[in-house]
């Protein structure tokens, strides 16, 4: 099926799902999609200049420095094809970088059209992120949450190994979801003057979810996509 072109961003606090929709959405809308977070986590597991720069950063749960998101984000963003939509998972996430990306946009006529506004509860963001764990080893990376036994096992018998992230202890969840409702979650107010911000309660199902973000986006009723 034909998509419009969307400019698009996630938005919402750790552990509502950015990521998990991102990997849906920029399937479905054919979009080229970046994380910043993974991006980051990427250069940390390299040990490049950036990743020593912020390793640290990421573990004590603040923000990496606006400067350094920004210069990350213009490049990727120059690199797009016009045909292409975007997808921002993680960025921005503070007025400055916010005010750095519309500059970006208006310089390269690509106006943004839809911000999806993911809504959690605390105590489920929690679970979710004190939960998570990655099965790393012997086949593609496998995110699972420590309640799932069967998962569990599945990564075992497969010789995968069980990791934490280091930003999933529980001091420093408690710190991100702090920063987050200091410094990010205000932002909504900037796009919601514009028109373009579409609230999506983010509880419940992946594909419940993703149906409630095609819905709000797209104006039409969408049933849960097969995940
Ligand atoms: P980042 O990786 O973006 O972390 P985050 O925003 O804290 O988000 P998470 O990745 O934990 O959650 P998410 O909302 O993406 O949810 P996910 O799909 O993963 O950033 C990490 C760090 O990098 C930041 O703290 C900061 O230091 C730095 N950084 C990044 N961008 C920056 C920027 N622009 N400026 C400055 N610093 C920056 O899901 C979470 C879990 O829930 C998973 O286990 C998943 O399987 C599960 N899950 C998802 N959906 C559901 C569902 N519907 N039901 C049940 N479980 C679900």
């Amino acid at each position: 099926m034909e998509h419009p072109i969307y400019h698009a961003l996630l938005f919402g606090p750790p552990g509502a799902g950015k990521s998990t929709q991102a990997e849906y959405l920029m399937q479905h809308w054919n979009l080229a999609a970046i994380s910043t977070g993974k991006l980051l986590r990427e250069q940390i597991a390299a040990g490049t200049p950036i990743g020593l720069r912020v390793r640290e950063v990421l573990a004590r749960g603040e923000l990496v420095d606006d400067a350094l998101m920004i210069e990350i984000l213009r490049a990727w963003l120059a690199a797009i094809s016009p045909d292409n939509g975007f997808l921002l998972d993680g960025f921005p996430r503070t007025i400055p970088q916010a005010q750095a990306l519309d500059e970006i946009l208006a310089e390269l006529h690509r106006p943004l059209s839809a911000v999806i506004d993911l809504r959690l509860s605390v105590s489920e963001a929690v679970h979710r992120l004190g939960g998570r764990r990655i099965c790393y080893g012997n086949g593609p990376d496998e995110i699972i949450h420590i309640n799932d036994e069967a998962a569990i096992a599945r990564c075992l018998e497969r010789g995968g190994l069980l990791v934490q992230r280091p930003d999933d202890l529980p001091n420093v969840i408690v710190k991100r979801l702090a920063v987050y409702e200091a410094e990010t979650e205000p932002l909504i107010n900037y796009y919601r003057a514009r028109g373009i911000a579409h609230r999506v309660d983010a509880s419940g199902e992946r594909a419940q979810v993703a149906a409630r973000i095609l819905s709000a986006v797209e104006g039409i009723d969408h049933p849960p996509p097969v995940w």
